[in-house]
């Protein structure tokens, strides 16, 4: 449900959720507690200690263009060298502006866990990461001001946080937040760190990824626990949201004919038009090369967010049932469970962890 959005606000949500005080005080999560230490130890100041001064030029690509998926494809060919390099940058902008729109939601999800999360070492953790969002969203903020263009959140990805936001209980804005838009998040994250040529964007990416990491694991330390502990019917509740925020994830990612994202994003097909690519040939030659066979392969180390970070969290905190198992065979979702790779990356909360070549 929306309604009218008020003066300065671009846009407004209803949202119903059981906001939860807590009079203990007690600090009875060991596993809690170490993350929120370890999140209060290693804050870090956007303005202090990322190094602005790195020239960018906005003309260039951002991103190795071996590591650009859509390079596979055929139709990138009939491209002049100029206009591939225009579009690259494009692209490149266009997937930085999901990270900032992406950073705000994550803002307000985690604000909302501040609210909501019954226990006062769980208000504690989600007041950090609520700061760290806001982090992560002033430098990205800043840093798209030097490539001079911002675009709109792709609609998949505006409705999935809205679900989230609009859930009615902490657990699930904890699933849809610090599981499925953070696990792809971490994926993206990680994965840019090692595609940029920009030394301020891996600067920047690595001091975001040094905090993801820590929330991704708040997802598994403390929903896992309160998962266990539910009622059975609330639990199926819980997994049927899991499902559901994996199903708009997925058919997100291209549904079946591989051109969903792209023909309802109006911000892609900006991209499209700024470079004078006709958007109809450009999403027919995308069904073409998939008809094809042409599959646009991960360059080695490179995580696969879906395989790697977020169905292994689901399963690993009990938010995959017998029943929900049934609603991912008939979508044809496979439930991925090695968990190994979202352990390396939450071990990791340096940032500095090395993700075995896949
Ligand atoms: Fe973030
Ligand atoms: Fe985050």
């Amino acid at each position: 449900m929306s309604a009218e959005a008020p003066a300065h606000a671009d846009y407004a949500l209803e949202a119903t959720m059981q906001i939860s005080w807590q009079f203990d005080y007690e600090f009875d999560l060991a596993k809690l507690r170490n993350l929120y230490s370890k999140a209060k130890r290693d804050q870090w100041d956007a303005e202090r200690d990322i190094d602005w001064s790195i020239p960018i030029d906005p003309s260039k690509p951002i991103v190795d263009e071996t590591r650009l998926v859509y390079d596979a494809l055929p139709l990138m060919k009939k491209l002049s060298a100029p206009q591939r390099e225009e579009f690259r940058a494009h692209v490149a902008a266009h997937m930085l502006s999901q990270f900032l729109h992406g950073e705000q939601g994550a803002l307000m999800t985690s604000a909302a866990l501040t609210h909501a999360v019954p226990d006062y070492e769980g208000k504690l953790y989600a007041a950090t990461q609520t700061m760290d969002e806001a982090r992560h969203v002033e430098v990205y903020e800043r840093y798209i001001r030097k490539l001079a263009i911002v675009y709109p959140i792709s609609p998949w990805l505006k409705d999935l946080i809205d679900l989230t936001l609009q859930s009615d209980h902490w657990v699930k804005i904890a699933i849809g937040m610090n599981m499925v838009v953070e696990g792809l998040a971490l994926g993206a994250f990680h994965n840019m760190r090692r595609a940029t040529t920009c030394d301020l964007l891996r600067q920047i990416t690595s001091s975001v990824l040094q905090d993801e990491s820590r929330h991704v694991a708040f997802g598994n330390v403390y929903v896992g626990e309160t998962i266990r502990a539910m009622h059975a019917d609330d639990r199926e509740s819980v997994a049927q949201f899991a499902f559901d925020a994996i199903k708009a994830m997925s058919d997100s990612q291209g549904g079946p004919r591989g051109d969903g994202p792209r023909k309802h994003d109006p911000g892609f097909l900006q991209v499209l038009q700024q470079v004078g690519i006709e958007p109809k040939e450009f999403i027919e030659g995308i069904i073409a090369a998939q008809a094809g066979g042409v599959r646009a392969k991960l360059p080695p180390g490179q995580i696969h967010s879906f395989r790697d970070l977020m169905m292994p969290a689901l399963v690993r905190v009990g938010a995959v049932t017998e029943r929900s198992r049934e609603l991912y065979a008939a979508a044809g979702i496979p439930i991925w469970e090695d968990a190994s790779q979202l352990e390396a990356l939450e071990e990791g909360s340096t940032g500095d962890v090395e993700i075995p070549e896949a």
